[in-house]
C-alpha cells in the first residue's frame, strides 16, 4: 500500500486508518529519516486506538506507554545499540504482551522479530511518500 501524505495532518489520518486494522500483539516498525514523520504517524494510530494522551517522542525515554482501548507501547530505539542494550529494557515483555508495538528506529530488533508491518516514510518535496508492507523473518530468534 502507498499513500502520499502532503501535510502532518494527512500523516495523522493515514496513521489513524492504519491504527484502526491493527490488533492485539502487532508489531509495527517505522523507518524513514529524522523528521519524516515517524512519530506524527503513531499519533494516528494512537488516535485509532483510542489511546488517551497523544504520543510525544520517546527518544529520550526509549520506549512510552500509552493506555487505550489496546494499549500502544511506543519506542525510539535510536540509542540502542546490541541486542544486550533491548534486553536491558525487557523489549520481550513488550513484544509478548497485551497491546501493540510501534518502534521508530527498529534496525537493531528485527533479529527478535518474527513478523511485523512495516511503515517506510519518504520525503517527497513538501509532502511524505507512506509505503506500507508486512515482513516475515524465518531467522528470528524469537
Ligand atoms: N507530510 C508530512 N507528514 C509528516 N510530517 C510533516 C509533513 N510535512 C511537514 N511535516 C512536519 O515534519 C515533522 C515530522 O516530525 P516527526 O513526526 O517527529 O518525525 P520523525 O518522528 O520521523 O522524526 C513535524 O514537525 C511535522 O509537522
Ligand atoms: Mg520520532
Amino acid at each position: 500500500m502507498n499513500y502520499i501524505a502532503s501535510n502532518a495532518e494527512e500523516t495523522k489520518a493515514f496513521g489513524e486508518e492504519f491504527g484502526k486494522t491493527l490488533k492485539n500483539g502487532d508489531i509495527v516498525c517505522l523507518t524513514g529519516d529524522l523528521g519524516a514523520g515517524k512519530t506524527t504517524f503513531t499519533k494516528g494510530i494512537a488516535k485509532a486506538l483510542e489511546c488517551i494522551f497523544e504520543p510525544v517522542s520517546p527518544t529520550f525515554n526509549i520506549v512510552n506507554e500509552y493506555p487505550g482501548r489496546i494499549p500502544v507501547y511506543h519506542f525510539d530505539l535510536y540509542r540502542l545499540k546490541t541486542l544486550e542494550d533491548l534486553y536491558s529494557i525487557d523489549i520481550d515483555s513488550y513484544l509478548f504482551s497485551n497491546g501493540i508495538c510501534v518502534i521508530e528506529w527498529p534496525e537493531i530488533a528485527y533479529p527478535l522479530l518474527e513478523k511485523y508491518k512495516l511503515v517506510n516514510i519518504k520525503y517527497d518535496g513538501e509532502g511524505r511518500v507512506i509505503e506500507i508492507s508486512e515482513v516475515e523473518n524465518e531467522n528470528s530468534c524469537n
